[in-house]
């Protein structure tokens, strides 16, 4: 089932009255389940397409169709709520917040998304994520005091506390050594294999390749994509091995 799809979607920036068209007329479709990479240079527009198709940001032209709503119709405070509610994120500059614990950051959007609900239920979802996702020993840690391999599955353990549709993730594994990166990228793997949906822009061909379908941006628009199907680890040299022979021809 398609669950998000953009429809001429443009996005420009002015500044000091010269504009920039950073995204023209992006035309893309996300189904559900589906784990979807995004590549491209430098100024291509990846982190602005992630921000304007979760409404982050609003979009200059163009339609976002998200679940049967037009996100470029609602009013903030629709936007926001259904952000809560439908949406996770992992950014890079990753908006943990400094004098809480690596626990509290987890459970803090579930008590924005529920004022009144069951905090029981909240507290046992958090704890069984960060049990699944090897945090359990640093909850009460503060996020000053943890790795960042910690930092960025605890990033994962919040972007999942409101069960969301679909999760946005922008270089979740830029920060990382090699090993912290295949470590949050295993854990993404198996939660796509769940059934979340996901859309992961990153530099590293190796993160890509653990995508089914991959979308190479280049100058505010979708130049190619590659169908890597899903992810399996028995594949994985193979799989790298394609994506670079696609990201070559490409001129990356
Ligand atoms: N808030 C903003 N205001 C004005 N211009 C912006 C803003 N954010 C991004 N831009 C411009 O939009 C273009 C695309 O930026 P964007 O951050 O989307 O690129 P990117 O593909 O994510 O690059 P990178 O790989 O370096 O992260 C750039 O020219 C950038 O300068
Ligand atoms: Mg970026």
């Amino acid at each position: 089932m398609e669950i998000l799809k953009t429809t001429d979607l443009c996005k420009t920036y002015v500044i000091n009255k010269r504009q920039n068209n950073v995204l023209r007329n992006v035309n893309l479709s996300i189904n559900e389940g589906e784990m979807i990479g995004v590549m491209g240079p430098s100024g291509s527009g990846k982190t602005t397409l992630l921000y304007t198709i979760s409404g982050m940001d609003g979009a200059t032209a163009g339609k976002i169709d998200f679940f049967g709503k037009d996100l470029t119709k609602l009013g903030a405070n629709e936007m926001s709520d259904l952000r809560l509610q439908k949406m996770g994120f992992i950014f890079q500059q990753m908006y943990m917040m400094k004098n809480l614990t690596i626990y509290d950051n987890i459970v803090l959007p579930a008590y924005q998304a529920n004022k009144s609900s069951d905090r029981n239920r909240i507290n046992e979802r958090a704890r069984k994520l960060m049990k699944k996702l090897g945090i359990s020993d640093v909850a009460d840690n503060e996020i000053t005091e943890v790795s960042g391999g910690q930092l960025q599955r605890a990033c994962i353990a919040r972007s999942m506390i409101n069960e969301p549709k679909i999760i946005f993730a922008d270089e979740p594994t830029g920060a990382l050594n090699r090993q912290n990166s295949t470590e949050v990228m295993e854990e993404l793997n198996k939660l796509n294999a769940e059934g979340v949906t996901m859309m992961i822009v990153t530099h590293d061909a190796k993160v890509a390749s653990r995508c089914e379908k991959i979308y190479y941006i280049e100058d505010g628009n979708i130049r190619d994509e590659y169908h890597l199907g899903k992810f399996s680890a028995d594949a994985d040299y193979q799989r790298e091995k394609e994506l670079n022979n696609w990201l070559m021809k490409l001129g990356w």
